[in-house]
């Protein structure tokens, strides 16, 4: 598929096969979310990829969207390391990060959704705790990763009415 099907195409997937992603797959939406644009380049990043399925199990008690996590055969925390990024913009790009990653999953076959934790303070907290996350890091989101036992259909979202020439 070219990237603009896999725009066109993509959407969240929140059931899960039990087979396993191959570590080279998570290495590959790695390095796609660390292709991202971010403010001067400074790719303020970092991700910790969760497998341990206690930890897993763990994060619905703080997140009350997140019980598909279950399903997930891994979870990749995005996060911003402050003193690496330009001042106010770790969440845009880190969100650029998080975006890459989705897409590159639905590429390769694979289901992903994006599981928020910014802006809520508990699941930020909860995040920090579980993780283990130095202050100076912050947890953005969630991306919860397996091969999909579901095919979200394809919507029509284009909205001319959301389109303005020159001036609004
Ligand atoms: C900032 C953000 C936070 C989100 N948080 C959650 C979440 O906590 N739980 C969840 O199931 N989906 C979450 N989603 C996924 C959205 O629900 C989903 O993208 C939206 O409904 C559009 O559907 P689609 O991804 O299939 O196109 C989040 C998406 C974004 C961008």
């Amino acid at each position: 598929m070219d990237a603009i099907e896999n725009m066109l195409t993509r959407r969240s997937v929140r059931h899960f096969s039990p087979n396993p992603v191959p570590d080279e797959e998570v290495q590959l939406l790695l390095k796609a979310g660390m292709h991202a644009p971010s403010a001067g380049n400074s790719q303020p990043w970092h991700f910790v990829v969760v497998t341990e399925r206690t930890l897993l199990d763990e994060v619905p008690k703080f997140h009350t969207s997140a019980e598909f996590i279950a399903e997930a055969h891994l979870a990749i925390l995005v996060c911003a390391d402050e003193n690496l990024a330009r001042p106010g913009r770790w969440l845009l790009d880190c969100s650029a990060a998080a975006e890459n990653i989705l897409l590159a999953a639905h590429a390769r076959g694979l289901g992903a959704c994006w599981i928020g934790i910014q802006p809520e303070p508990v699941r930020i907290e909860g995040a920090r705790r579980l993780f283990n996350l130095p202050a100076h890091v912050h947890p953005l989101c969630l991306i919860a990763v397996g091969y999909p036992v579901e095919t979200p259909p394809n919507v029509e979202r284009f909205l001319p009415e959301r389109i303005h020439v020159n001036r609004w």
